[in-house]
């Protein structure tokens, strides 16, 4: 009759440490699927509003998503624009443009910058496509009341 041999050391020390780091693994996945990151906030005081709509605290942290995401490689993270624009646009080098305080959009309505975010840039060989395909008009509204933060 053969007699079971206990499992030696060797291989169950280094199976408890797998077993080990799976079930931490686990517990970190469950638990970033328990609490999902909060949407990032807006430092931003008054009210903000698209086409005479308010635009939400919560719909400003979605439009900064949203700018970050689709906007900011070309306009900067802090909307400043592409370095030296002014001098860019006025010679046609089609460089993105601050969508800061000192935005030239400023003087659009609302209505004309929805426009161009959902049908692309102006200037005959830009490179700003439309968000028509990407973006709903509310996360458009949300995404302009997130520049509009911008404009003190
Ligand atoms: C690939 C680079 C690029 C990306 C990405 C981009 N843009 Fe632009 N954008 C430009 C350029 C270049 C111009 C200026 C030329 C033009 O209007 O065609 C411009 C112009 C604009 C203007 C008009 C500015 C003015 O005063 O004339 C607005 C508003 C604007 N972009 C908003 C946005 C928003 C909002 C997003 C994200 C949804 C975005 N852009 C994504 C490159 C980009």
């Amino acid at each position: 009759m053969a007699t079971k041999k206990p499992i030696p050391l060797a291989v169950w020390l280094p199976l408890g440490l797998v077993a080990t780091v799976i079930s931490l693994i686990g517990s970190l996945v469950v638990y970033s699927l328990l609490n999902p990151p909060a949407p990032p906030t807006v430092n931003f005081v008054g009210i903000i509003t698209v086409r005479g709509q308010t635009i939400t605290p919560k719909q400003l942290g979605q439009g900064r998503q949203l700018y970050e995401l689709h906007c900011a490689v070309c306009h900067g993270l802090k909307l400043e624009g592409q370095p030296n624009w002014q001098e860019g646009m006025a010679a046609n080098l089609l460089l993105a443009p601050a969508l800061d305080q000192n935005s030239p959009s400023r003087q659009y309505s609302d209505e004309q910058i929805l426009q161009l975010i959902s049908q692309g840039g102006i200037k005959p060989n830009t490179t700003m496509l439309g968000y028509k395909d990407k973006l709903t008009p509310t996360e458009m509204a949300a995404l302009l009341g997130y520049i509009k933060t911008h404009w003190k």
